[in-house]
């Protein structure tokens, strides 16, 4: 499945590491603050059990109530100390998570703005927000709850285990000596909860896909009663779900009561050997109680750290799939030297293209577009009429042969200015969530409210909005649902006259409308062609005859061209089109 997210590899590689310390970067400072206070932290930690250790061992035997007051004031101090470093790192260091997820989503979605339509054809939408979201989400943690966390734990364990040896490295030994089991049972739970993690995050990416494409295509499932079906699909990967996690769940409940065992059995080895030394006199009790007290602190960090090791391997695949996304080549961009794009005659020359390799859409296709002049494109679904207007606006790049405006080819001008050249009017219209205004300004502030208003009336478009409860301020809904496809489309025309471009694109923009509707629209559409170079795709013969010239299209090929009486006169394509749309019973 395309959808699934996979977490192989390696739970740490060096060279992603690395990528990602240099989102630590621009915050240095901070990064340095939080580990000078974690470092204090577990410093910190180590001081209650030796303080301990002195009271029993000197001050209560010497009756030194000062000495007793003065370790009881220490004490107060390392807890307070403690407190305060800990808040000092754990803000510092979900400040700069937080700072390094707003950088990561401006990079990722900077790269998702300029990635061709290539790449959105091959990329699911749910993939591309899993992205966005969530293993932007996993990098958090591992920036906040991670690596930081799992330095000062090693720093922890390597403390206890230097005053260990230091105090005693004979009962140090005993204390170790149950090392080998913790390492075991570690071992035991990390593989594992690996293979369980990995499989719930497989299965909840599974979800995500499903429920993201049945939400968009409710209305599909609803209307060929795929409900039952969907319903059984969908609670087996919920059941998936739900049983990968109660495995996991076991991993932990045998893990953290196993290292409590473990550290109960470390605890009663220090008592009995330990105990039997302070009777020969080997030890002071002061030792005893220090040691014990540090065993009981030296098991924590071990059980975090197994646990920071899920934590660490998401982010490692997450940060993986986030780089490959940052890094995919931009296919389609302006180069360094750009030529200012303007608007003149349009020429392909040759043109040869394939949106999959080996099966050309376009072949050898060579036409002019003068300025000014009216060009309509017609053609059986398939023939490729959509692919030119993809070709021309550059949402992909030809593959044989040239486009040029002018003489100069389009690949050689600014991306955006070429594009600026063009009003497009689609089929299918698509309306961001906002207002009716906005809709046809489309965030451009240089189209004034007067420029909207004239638009909309121009199109007649005014026709229904009058009749919306707040005009041209009506909220408009994600996708325009609340809207019909006739007016959705006297918007797109209201669009494209607002933004007054030289170049004027339809591609079966006339082709869903009733019949009301479409006269509606052929007037609003002899307003938005005047003066403009005009290239029409068309479904319906009947809104093309008055065109100044018509091409005709077949399986990738331009077969004809010429005018409506002309291409009728040749008995060819175009003609037998006609027939069939307009004679079905004559046939040929
Ligand atoms: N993004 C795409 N990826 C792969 N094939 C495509 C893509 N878009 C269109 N095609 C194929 O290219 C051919 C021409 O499509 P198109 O230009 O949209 O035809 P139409 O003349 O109906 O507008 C069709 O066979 C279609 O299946
Ligand atoms: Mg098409």
């Amino acid at each position: 499945m395309t959808h699934d997210d996979e977490i192989v590899g390696k739970a740490y590689d060096a060279r992603l590491m690395r990528r990602l310390l240099t989102y630590l970067r621009p915050y240095r400072r901070q990064v340095g603050l939080a580990v000078a206070a974690i470092l204090a932290h577990s410093a910190l930690e180590l001081a209650p059990p030796y303080l301990t250790k002195i009271v029993i061992d000197q001050y209560i035997p010497a009756g030194d109530l000062s000495g007793l007051g003065t370790i009881a004031a220490l004490f107060l101090l390392t807890v307070l100390g403690a407190f305060a470093l800990e808040y000092l790192q754990t803000s510092t260091m979900q400040i700069i998570g937080q700072r390094i997820m707003f950088d990561l989503r401006m990079q990722i979605h900077a790269r998702l703005q300029q990635l061709d339509i290539r790449f959105y054809d091959r990329n699911p939408v749910g993939r591309l927000m899993t992205r966005v979201t969530s293993d932007v989400d996993a990098l958090n943690e591992l920036f906040t709850a991670g690596v930081v966390a799992v330095f000062g734990d090693a720093f922890t364990l390597v403390g206890i285990m230097a005053v260990l040896v230091w105090m005693d490295w004979r009962l140090a030994l005993v204390a170790f000596s149950v090392l080998p089991l913790v390492a075991w049972f570690t071992e035991w739970f990390r593989s594992n909860v690996r293979e369980s993690y990995r499989q719930v995050r497989m299965w909840l990416a599974r979800i995500n896909a499903f429920l993201q494409e049945r939400i968009t295509g409710m209305a599909t499932v609803h209307l060929f009663r795929r409900e039952e079906r969907d319903f059984a699909a969908f609670e087996q990967i919920n059941r998936h779900h739900r049983d990968a996690n109660i495995r996991s769940i076991l991993y932990y409940a045998v893990f953290y009561p196993a290292i409590e065992l473990v550290s109960a059995l470390a605890s009663a080895l220090i008592i009995w050997i330990g105990g039997g030394w302070v009777m020969d006199d080997r030890l002071t009790l002061g030792s005893l109680v220090a040691f014990l007290m540090y065993a009981q602190r030296f098991f924590r960090p071990i059980s975090d750290m197994s646990e920071k090791f899920n934590v660490l391997q998401g982010a490692m695949a997450s940060s993986e799939r986030i780089f490959t996304l940052i890094d995919t080549p931009v296919a389609i961009a302006s180069n360094a030297r750009a030529v200012r794009a303007t608007s003149g005659v349009i020429a392909f020359d040759h043109v040869t293209f394939a949106y999959v390799e080996g099966e050309p859409v376009l072949k050898d296709v060579s036409f002019r577009v003068m300025p000014g002049e009216r060009i309509a494109i017609v053609g059986a679904t398939g023939a490729g009429k959509t692919t030119i207007v993809n070709l021309l606006l550059r949402f992909y790049d030809v593959q044989e042969g040239r486009i040029t405006i002018d003489g100069t080819d389009i690949r050689e001008m600014d991306l955006a200015e070429l594009r600026s050249l063009f009003g497009l009017v689609l089929q299918d219209v698509h309306l961001f969530s906002g207002t009716v205004a906005g809709n046809v300004r489309l965030g451009n502030d240089a189209v004034t409210d007067e420029a909207v208003a004239a638009a909309v009336k121009a199109v007649h478009a005014d026709t229904f909005i009058d009749r919306l409860p707040n005009g041209l301020e009506t909220a408009v809904v994600e996708r325009g649902a609340t809207l019909s496809v006739g007016q959705k489309q006297l918007l797109s025309f209201a669009r494209a006259l607002a933004f007054n471009r030289p170049v004027l694109i339809l591609d079966e923009a006339t082709s869903s409308v009733d019949t009301g509707t479409e006269l509606l629209i052929r007037d609003a559409l002899k307003v938005i062609m005047a003066g403009r170079t005009t290239i029409a795709i068309a479904h319906r013969l009947s809104t093309i005859q008055g065109m100044d010239r018509i091409l005709v299209f077949h399986k990738g090929h331009l077969r004809e061209s010429g005018t409506h009486q002309a291409l009728l006169a040749e008995r060819g394509i175009y003609h037998r089109l006609y027939q069939l749309q307009f004679q079905p019973a004559a046939g040929t």
